[in-house]
């Protein structure tokens, strides 16, 4: 009988597990960009903010530079659970919703100031929960900035990108908006991007400055143009059934956590931008161009059909409510 008892007592003990209850949750992060990155920099500001305010419940493990998953590997991971958390470019949920797109429409924002506006709307925060029923639930936005666009040649009018081949995001919209410049877009993962330009498998890219400096696309592209054509951004999205089993004390933790990464995100996302173009200045591997006015309507003009060609899958709705954030007073 007492054998039992303890049998019973010791089986009782492995079952609740007082060692089990212990295990902190691990969740793992994982993403294709640098450390020195304002994406890299808020992953970690995370990590940090989530340990402090769950001290012993969780462990954030940041996998960077596509370490761990790559772009497309790492949506199929999150589904499958080999990891938590994820923070794709927006141009990268093309497979899961069209709405998501409207961030990629040519020449949409005047400035990072009206996409901030447009995420904080009631439209943008609604695209948080846009890819629920597929599974993916969204935390945040983080800034990047927005994209300048690069080759061999300098890239002044439209006519310049003719005949070129371009690396793009994988999107339907960044496609169509090459190849309304004549040009042929090439989706390719983010990581396999500075190998393309090198070899000549691509003659030029779309990108921010500090992914271009990180990345060190300027080595391989003797003409950058300061475009500001286009924006991006991070959606930090969770698997929705791994979010909502997490107990509510950690769920609230990490959300804590989230806010304090995103103002960080945020905040650090021009200067680095800024800093990354000066740096790429100074290396001396690459002219800037800075377009006039009139070369800037031209390439605004080029791309313009893009935006029929998207409207229904989008919903007009959804570009004018965009379109109003550039006017400072929104909400
Ligand atoms: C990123 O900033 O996460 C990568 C963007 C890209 O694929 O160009």
């Amino acid at each position: 009988m007492k054998k039992w008892l303890l049998a019973a007592a010791a089986g009782a003990v492995l079952l609740a597990g007082p060692s089990a209850a212990q295990q902190p949750i691990v969740i793992k992060f994982s993403h294709v960009v640098a450390e020195k990155t304002p994406k890299g920099q808020a992953a970690l500001k995370f990590k940090e903010e989530a340990e402090k305010l769950l001290p012993g419940k969780v462990k954030v493990e940041v996998y960077p530079s596509s370490q761990l998953f790559g772009d497309a590997k790492e949506m199929e991971a999150i589904a499958l659970g080999d990891v938590q958390m994820i923070a794709p470019s927006l141009s990268k949920f093309d497979k899961f919703t069209k709405k998501i797109q409207v961030f990629d429409l040519p020449f949409l924002f005047n400035d990072t100031d009206a996409i901030d506006r447009f995420q904080e709307s009631a439209a943008g925060k609604d695209l948080l929960k846009s890819m629920e029923s597929k599974g993916l639930l969204g935390l945040a936005f983080w800034h990047n900035g927005l994209k300048q666009i690069s080759a061999n040649k300098p890239l002044l009018v439209p006519e310049d990108a003719k005949g070129l081949k371009f690396r793009i995001q994988a999107s339907d919209i960044l496609a169509a908006q090459f190849q309304a410049l004549g040009a042929t877009p090439q989706k390719l993962a983010f990581s396999e991007v500075y190998q393309a330009l090198q070899t000549g498998t691509v003659d030029g890219q779309e990108n921010t400055w500090s992914n271009i400096y990180s990345q060190k696309f300027h080595e391989a592209q003797k003409h950058i143009t300061e475009s500001n054509h286009g924006a991006l951004d991070y959606m930090v999205v969770v698997n929705a059934k791994w979010w909502n089993g997490l107990p509510q004390d950690v769920r609230d933790g990490l959300t804590k956590a989230m806010t304090i990464a995103t103002k960080t995100n945020n905040d650090i996302a021009e200067r680095l931008n800024k800093e990354a173009l000066e740096k790429i200045k100074a290396s001396g591997t690459t002219t800037v161009h800075v377009l006039t006015p009139a070369q800037r309507a031209q390439w605004q003009k080029a791309m313009k059909p893009v935006w029929d060609k998207f409207e229904g899958q989008i919903g007009k709705d959804l570009i004018d409510a965009a379109l109003k954030s550039n006017s400072a007073k929104t909400n």
